[in-house]
């Protein structure tokens, strides 16, 4: 959506008024799935699709939001216990809130948002949402708060006000986001670099199977206490180490709690720990510009994702089987799981015959047209003059 629609349609529901823009994209993930809340190592980069909001500080305590794309409309004071009910309004209300508790001078404004990041999809609509509100108030409220405290504001967002325990990867790519770079974040540390990322002769393109993912109230939180009870039972063997998450354990130390962990859980970590491993071997096939080694990483990244954590669906596995068929170099399920996107690494010769043959195939079984997306890498949250 163009910037000026958005003012006239807040114009529109706000007397004339004009307020400002602020953008904030969605994020790929190239690997390092599941391993951000595991204190491990992601590859995220901001796509060009996000959410853009215009908003105005209106001297009151009331907010008043409209979401183009839903077609809601709703009013609820800033400092207000409950919140708004409606999901697309507790992003901006509890990271409003969030900003408050980082001692920004948040008061009432008036806004419209809409985005083009597909709802669902795996691309991190929400994340978009909330970055571009914690940038964005942060701005017009005179905070100071840093980058990395809107990653924060926005993740903890998630976890009080909307009920999934994600990691940091979504909001962190998200605010940070730079054209042209993917970015290797250590999530422990928190340290990250910028990577370019022009792979001669291939291209990353989504293909989104519309199945919907959600991951509030998901089996997402589920997969997350499967970790942590593994990081705890290999804590209890090991007290004079510091096991914080899976991060900070090996192989060995899975083996050794198998017989004290539930099966489940031992899978789970089993996929954690092979993610770690894949991640690492994806940066060094990258500086080597070996991106044959990086599309088999990709296609084991799926294979763990669907067989040992359990977060795919016949859809997703249907789209990757199809990719292999098709000798796509890389592919797998992109973001949570549930549903939404899988991400390929396809060479430039067989682009245009493997859309078309997933697009076929994939109508002809499920009568969906599947969305497919290229991926231009963009950049992170902004104001838009
Ligand atoms: C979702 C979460 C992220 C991350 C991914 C899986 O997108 O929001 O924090 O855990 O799933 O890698």
């Amino acid at each position: 959506m163009k910037k000026e629609v958005l003012q006239q349609v807040f114009a529109d529901k706000f007397a004339g008024q004009t307020g400002t823009v602020y953008a904030s994209p969605g994020r790929i993930n190239l690997i390092g799935e599941h391993t951000d809340y595991n204190g491990g190592f992601v590859f995220p980069g901001a796509v060009e699709q996000g959410i853009m909001a215009v908003i105005r500080p209106n001297g009151t305590d009331t907010v008043r939001a409209y979401s183009i794309d839903l077609d809601v409309y709703a009013e609820w004071q800033v400092r207000d216990e409950k919140g708004p009910e409606s999901t697309c309004f507790r992003f901006v209300y509890g990271v409003a809130r969030e900003l408050i508790e980082r001692g920004v001078e948040v008061g009432g404004f008036d806004t419209v948002f809409a985005g083009d990041v597909p709802l669902g999809a795996g691309m991190s609509s929400s994340a978009a949402l909330e970055s571009c509100f914690a940038y964005g108030l942060n701005d017009l409220f005179g905070g100071s708060v840093s980058r990395w405290e809107m990653v924060l504001a926005g993740q903890a967002t998630e976890h009080k006000y909307i009920g999934c325990n994600c990691g940091i990867m979504d909001q962190f790519a998200s605010v940070f986001g730079k054209e042209g770079k993917l970015m290797r974040l250590d999530c422990r540390s928190r340290e990250f670099e910028y990577f370019p990322f022009e792979p001669k002769g291939y291209r990353l393109v989504l293909v989104n199977s519309c199945v919907k993912h959600e991951l509030a109230g998901s089996p997402y939180n589920d997969r997350r206490r499967s970790c942590e009870n593994v990081a705890s039972a290999i804590q209890a063997l090991h007290p004079d180490r510091k096991i914080e998450t899976l991060r900070d354990c090996t192989w060995e130390d899975l083996e050794a709690v198998k017989s004290t962990c539930s099966a489940e859980d031992i899978q789970r970590a089993t996929f954690v720990l092979g993610e770690k491993d894949r991640v690492l071997a994806v940066c060094d096939a990258l500086v080597k510009g070996d991106y044959e080694e990086v599309g088999r990483q990709m296609y084991l990244t799926h294979n763990g994702l669907s067989r040992d954590y359990e977060v795919s669906c016949e859809e997703l596995d249907y789209l990757n089987d199809i990719a292999k068929e098709c000798g796509v170099t890389g592919s797998r399920i992109m973001g949570g799981g549930f549903g939404g996107c899988t991400i390929n690494l396809v060479k430039d010769e067989l682009y245009d015959a493997f859309v078309k043959r997933v697009t076929e195939a994939y109508e002809a079984k499920y009568k969906i047209t599947p969305k497919i997306i290229d991926v231009v890498i963009g950049d992170g949250s902004r104001k838009i003059d």
